[in-house]
């Protein structure tokens, strides 16, 4: 596998970001989306970002080009709760098992402590057993799941409640153990 440089997003990126995420929420249930989102969108979340300080990070494969990409983004409006992150991780879906989430998580996980964040929440439909280890595998621990809250595909969908608690030991971005 050539080596992927993962760097932060810029906006010529957002056409390939985009495709990764349309192409999940037509082929999958990480996202509950149904219809597929217009460019205008993704440049207003990438502005809405860059506007907060929060990180973009795209995965750069030096044939393919971009192929993953992560951010993180507010868990919630409300002041109170301005300490927590939610993350995103999405590979293009011929470049998923090799390990670039993993790539694609740690600079999150390292910029949530630079920045001073205290807790990054993950989502995840209780059926993305990639996205579960994955995140277990950094040291995200499930903290609870909503039964039936989803429905995407004719079928009710549950959604695991994972989060991550940032001391500052982890600011250089270990990998939790195991
Ligand atoms: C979820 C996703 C980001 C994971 O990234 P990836 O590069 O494919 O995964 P990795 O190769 O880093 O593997 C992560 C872990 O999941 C496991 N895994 C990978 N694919 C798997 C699969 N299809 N089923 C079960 N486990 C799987 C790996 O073995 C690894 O676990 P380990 O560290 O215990 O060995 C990627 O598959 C993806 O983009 N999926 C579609 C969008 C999505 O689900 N985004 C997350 C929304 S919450």
């Amino acid at each position: 596998m050539p080596p992927i440089h993962i760097r932060p997003a810029t906006e010529q990126d957002l056409p390939a970001i985009s495709a990764i995420y349309n192409d999940a929420v037509l082929t999958t249930t990480a996202t509950y989306d149904y219809a597929t989102e217009g460019l205008e969108r993704r440049q207003a979340w990438f502005r809405d970002h860059v506007e907060l300080g929060l990180p973009m990070f795209v995965g750069e494969d030096p044939i393919a080009g971009i192929i993953g990409w992560s951010s993180l983004s507010p868990y919630h409006r409300r002041p109170g709760f301005r300490f927590t992150v939610e993350n995103s991780i999405y590979v293009h879906a011929e470049h998923r098992g090799r390990g670039l989430g993993g790539r694609l998580l740690e600079p999150l996980i390292r910029e949530a402590a630079r920045l001073r964040l205290h807790s990054i929440i993950a989502a995840i439909d209780a059926s993305n057993e990639a996205s579960l280890r994955l995140h277990q595998r950094w040291g995200f621990a499930e903290v609870g799941r909503f039964r039936e809250v989803g429905f995407k595909f004719d079928r009710w969908l549950d959604v695991a409640y994972l989060q991550l608690l940032i001391p500052p030991e982890t600011a250089s971005g270990q990998k939790a153990g195991g």
